[in-house]
């Protein structure tokens, strides 16, 4: 089988095309997955750059989407033919967050699904919407089941909440897509005026250029009379967490997710502790909020945006276009 291997120390001039050896027939309990596509994350960029360090000659890429060939004895919960899609976590099932490491996720401490074929236990996938393309239900596995916990999981979003976005990437765009189907108002942002109309178009009720309007948090507060957002999608870190204290309501949600501008910094505590805001680190979700989300994309028939698709062997492109930050919504692989 073809698959793709990061050579160490890593770097996009370390990613090859390579001949396999076929992972044979499922075992008790697992299941033979034909990958068919995958989809880019930040955390993939930071693993294939090199600043993430893995093993040599380790497969990248966290999401995976494809159709079981073949069920091992005693699975029941698939057959073969079936859409799936890769958990992130595979170990961590249920229950309470298990984990603050990627030592088991697919793609960094374990191989990923840069490949044609894999078997697996049954339970690190899960049933892909009914009618998502591979490519679609790609973009699920990190991008889109973050948002999804960000916002229901632990935000408790509800209609009439005010839900802020920054930036245009996979896990604001799904955030976004998320909450307006579930009945909130949207403020989003992004650096590129070209950008926040398409953001208009996608249903965001109000944008925000946050490169000519450093002051964002502020202009968050105005368009919502003073209040401010019920629930913010923080991405940024710590060049943006002061101004989404700012931008939050009194007693909101803030969902610190992402590390675009860096991994530590200076917090302004006074103002989280005075405005009375929970702020909540996550990393992904388990396989019940995978399922929760997969059933919640049936019913209400959303789906992600992809902006581009680049075949297996074009994987440094795809990297490339990401790291331009041209793209809107989710870059990805088609296998
Ligand atoms: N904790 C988790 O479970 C989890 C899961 C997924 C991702 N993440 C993290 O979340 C972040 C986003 O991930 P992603 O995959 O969505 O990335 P991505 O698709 O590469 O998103 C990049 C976009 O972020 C925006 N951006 C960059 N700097 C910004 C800033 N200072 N303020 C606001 N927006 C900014 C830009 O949007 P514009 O071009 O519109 O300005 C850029 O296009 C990353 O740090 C990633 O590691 C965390």
């Amino acid at each position: 089988m073809k698959a793709i291997t990061l050579a160490k120390p890593g770097g996009l001039d370390r990613l090859s095309l390579v001949d396999m050896g076929d992972p044979g027939a499922p075992g008790p309990g697992e299941i033979r997955v034909r990958i068919r596509a995958s989809s880019l994350n930040y955390h993939d960029y930071g693993v294939v750059s090199g600043r993430m360090p893995t093993e040599d000659k380790r497969i990248p890429m966290s999401d995976g989407a494809g159709e079981v060939e073949a069920v091992g004895e005693g699975v029941t919960e698939f057959a073969a033919g079936d859409p799936v899609v890769s958990g992130f976590f595979p170990l961590w099932q249920d229950g309470e967050a298990a984990v603050a490491d990627f030592k088991t996720t697919p793609g960094d401490g374990v191989d990923g699904y840069a490949r044609e074929f894999v078997v697996r236990p049954a339970t690190w996938f899960t049933h892909a919407p009914k009618g998502y393309s591979h490519a679609e239900a790609a973009t699920l596995t990190t991008a889109g089941l973050t948002a999804w916990r960000a916002l229901s999981v632990d935000g408790g979003l509800k209609a009439g909440d005010t839900v802020l976005t920054l930036g245009t990437g996979g896990v604001s765009i799904f955030a976004l897509q998320l909450a307006k189907a579930m009945g909130a108002r949207v403020i989003s942002t992004s650096s590129s005026d070209a950008k926040l109309e398409t953001l208009t178009r996608l249903g965001a009720d109000e944008v925000i250029n946050y490169k000519s309007n450093p002051e964002w948090g502020k202009r968050v507060r105005e368009l919502t009379g003073g209040r401010g957002a019920d629930i913010v999608v923080e991405v940024g870190g710590p060049a943006t967490l002061g101004q989404s204290i700012t931008a939050c309501r009194i007693a909101g949600h803030i969902a610190l997710i992402g590390v675009l501008t860096g991994r530590s910094g200076e917090v302004p505590t006074a103002a989280l502790m005075a405005r009375q805001q929970k702020l909540q680190g996550l990393i992904v979700g388990s396989r019940t909020h995978q399922t929760d989300f997969v059933r919640a994309l049936e019913a209400t028939g959303l789906k992600p945006v992809i902006d581009r698709t680049f075949p297996l062997a074009e994987i440094a492109d795809a990297f490339r276009h990401e790291e331009s930050g041209q793209h809107f919504g989710k870059i990805c692989l088609e296998i």
